[in-house]
């Protein structure tokens, strides 16, 4: 019959295993547009489903096994079981969960959750895994700038069908560091001219290695995402409008980071005072209309005041 696809017992179209906590498996049963994941998790698992990052994203969970204890953060914990369903639909915060009896339930989202894990992505997460063993920052580093990449599309309305190149290219954007030498990486102190261009080297290293697995255009988002409006940038030097949009909006979600990241030789600028560093050159090494989306999500979120404007 047209437009009906059957796929028997076991046709998975991938899965993974012990992604989180070792002992958890995930299941992917099919995707189109949506995606259906089938979970099965041992008693004790305790772990967290994730914010919601997409605008409109969907995500509706089945209990069809087993019991699951919510633990909404300042509210009272919800213990539910076979036949019970939850949702979100705009969930901006971790909540955590502990498996009570061996679970199995089916997830239904209108993104493509599974793909983050999957295993064509696992050469990628265990080069970003090594890095972080070797400069204690880099992956966690690349998760804040996704997540703040993808506030940024949402607030200036960034097209849906751009959102999963962005996406990826923000979660590996700085793979390719894995190449510079160690001891340039983790160095406590300003880089000299010589080790700023090996340093420079990553973004251009970075797109050859999520070349293979994500193609083209994620590759050209990673390489151009230290390139400036003004041309200064690098490795290209492109300007304004040459620079693809999801990677001026990883520029600036990547400064900001940088800017309030406390490390050993850097007390971390406030968000106030990083939100009026970006204003300042915006239009000249970020682009202004993601340094401004991204200030109206800091403000809306309390994170700063008068707009970030002045008194930092
Ligand atoms: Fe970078």
């Amino acid at each position: 019959m047209k437009g009906l696809t059957i796929r028997l017992n076991g046709d998975y179209l991938a899965h993974t295993h012990s992604i989180e906590q070792g002992n958890c498996a995930r299941q992917m049963i099919s995707v189109q547009g949506m995606e259906m994941v089938f979970y099965s998790m041992p008693q004790g698992v305790q772990g967290g489903f994730q914010e919601l990052e997409c605008p409109g994203e969907t995500e509706a969970y089945y209990i069809l096994s087993g019991r699951i204890k919510l633990l909404p953060q300042g509210e009272p914990e919800i213990t539910l079981g076979p036949g019970d369903i939850f949702y979100f639909t705009e969930n901006e915060t971790l909540l955590p969960f502990h498996v009570l009896d061996p679970l199995q339930m089916i997830l239904f989202s209108n993104e493509s959750r599974f793909e983050q894990d999957a295993e064509t992505n696992r050469a990628l997460l265990d080069v970003m895994e090594a890095l972080q063993e070797i400069d204690g920052d880099t992956r966690m580093h690349c998760d804040r700038v996704r997540k703040l990449a993808m506030r940024i599309a949402r607030e200036m309305n960034y097209p849906a069908s751009g959102l999963h190149d962005l996406f990826f290219a923000a979660r590996f954007h700085d793979v390719g560091k894995c190449k510079v030498p160690k001891e340039i990486l983790i160095k406590p102190a300003r880089l000299d001219e010589k080790e700023y261009e090996m340093m420079k080297e990553h973004a251009a290293i970075s797109a050859e290695m999520v070349r293979p697995v994500f193609g083209d255009e994620i590759a050209r988002i990673v390489k151009e995402h230290h390139e400036r409006p003004d041309g200064k940038g690098y490795p290209e030097g492109l300007t304004a409008t040459q620079i693809h949009p999801a990677a001026a909006i990883i520029a600036v979600a990547d400064s900001y980071d940088a800017m309030v990241t406390v490390r050993p030789y850097n007390k971390g600028k406030t968000p106030t005072e990083a939100a009026v560093e970006l204003r300042r050159c915006a239009g000249v090494q970020f682009d202004d209309k993601c340094v401004e989306a991204l200030c109206c999500y800091l403000q809306r979120k309390g994170l700063i005041k008068s707009e970030g404007r002045g008194n930092a």
